[in-house]
């Protein structure tokens, strides 16, 4: 029922397809069999539900994307169909029978404007989920579930980018960043009998340029540094007014308050730039306390096991304190 929540309603009119986006004001769909309300983003806006997404924190933060949770009435389903993005589908009430097809490249098409499918696939997995029970579907696995009860469906997915999203990531940020971008030059410029000829050293040249700023995997680390702690989706941020001081955290993990992550909120850094954080899409140093800022991007909650560290460690302090102030650390 609100604006920043993203949300679609899945159900069919006949043979036909149909899926509307949120928000709603009416939930009559869900009356009928054959319907299914999924909301994305829930760990976003719902705290209890992020401890769904910390049981996944054995994979990398960088890869989560967030938890999305479905609701079906008996039938209902978003048909067949493949993700961009590894999920592992958690049953949660009630039964749902899922059918999992091999990897291939099947025919996608637009079921309805909100709404991909793929040609149906014969099933390597066909199963029937029980509350508790955990389907992982890699990318780009065909699949399609159908409640056989009202079910509610709990989905953690996983980023998967694909080379085309980074190489056009990263070319925006340098159009952003770099200024003085190399230029294609010719290094010999002969008589050319054959003008219609792209030569080979001409080629080489071309690759070379278009290669020049990321030789290196450490060259690409401010680019997928910011662009990887990006949310995806909308954060339910509450900058702290007006602002605390240093002094006054301390206080509050002194009284015993445990600071929490703001669910979605990704941290993270880099093995080889272990000076460097990435918070939300921008940077921050944390040179002379990386043990601080390493425990944030490690930890979804903090509180007085870093009281010590904090008070000998004015830069550390300072820097907890902007992020509690920017709402990225909440004290409950
Ligand atoms: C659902 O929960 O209804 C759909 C999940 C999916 O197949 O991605
Ligand atoms: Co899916």
């Amino acid at each position: 029922m609100e604006e920043e929540i993203e949300s679609r309603l899945v159900f069919k009119e006949g043979e036909q397809w149909q899926a509307e986006c949120g928000p709603f004001t009416t939930f009559e769909k869900l009356e009928h069999e054959g319907a299914s309300l999924l909301i994305q983003a829930v760990d976003h806006w719902h705290g209890e539900s992020q401890g769904l997404v910390r049981c996944f924190r054995f994979l990398p933060n960088w890869r989560i994307d967030d938890l999305m949770i479905s609701y079906s009435t008996p039938q209902g389903g978003v048909g067949p169909h493949i993700d961009n993005y590894d999920v592992f589908i958690i049953q949660g009430l009630g039964k749902r029978h899922w059918r999992v097809g091999e990897k291939s490249e099947l025919h996608e098409f637009a079921a309805h404007g909100a709404l991909k499918h793929c040609e149906s696939f014969a099933a390597i997995i066909d199963v029937e989920l029980e509350p508790g029970d955990i389907l992982y579907i890699p990318c780009g696995y065909p699949h399609e579930g159908y409640a056989i009860e009202p079910s509610l469906n709990y989905s953690v997915g996983f980023r998967a980018p694909d080379q085309n999203d980074l190489l056009s990531s990263f070319t925006d940020y340098n159009i952003d960043n770099n200024a003085t971008p190399e230029r294609y030059t010719d290094r010999v410029m002969q008589l050319r009998e054959r003008p219609g000829q792209i030569e080979t050293q001409e080629l080489r040249e071309l690759h070379r340029v278009m290669l020049a700023n990321c030789q290196t995997p450490e060259a690409l680390i401010p680019w997928f540094g910011k662009m990887i702690s990006e949310a995806k989706h909308e954060l339910d941020i509450a900058p702290v007014e007006p602002a605390l001081e240093n002094e006054e955290i301390l206080q509050l993990l002194e009284d015993g308050a445990q600071f929490i992550r703001l669910g979605g909120l990704r941290a993270v850094y880099f093995q080889q730039a272990a000076t460097s954080l990435f918070i939300n899409g921008l940077h921050f140093d944390c040179t002379g306390f990386k043990e601080l800022g390493h425990h944030l991007c490690d930890q979804d909650e903090i509180g007085s096991e870093v009281i010590d560290l904090l008070h000998e460690n004015h830069g550390a302090l300072t820097l907890f304190t902007e992020l509690v102030n920017n709402g990225y650390w909440y004290a409950e």
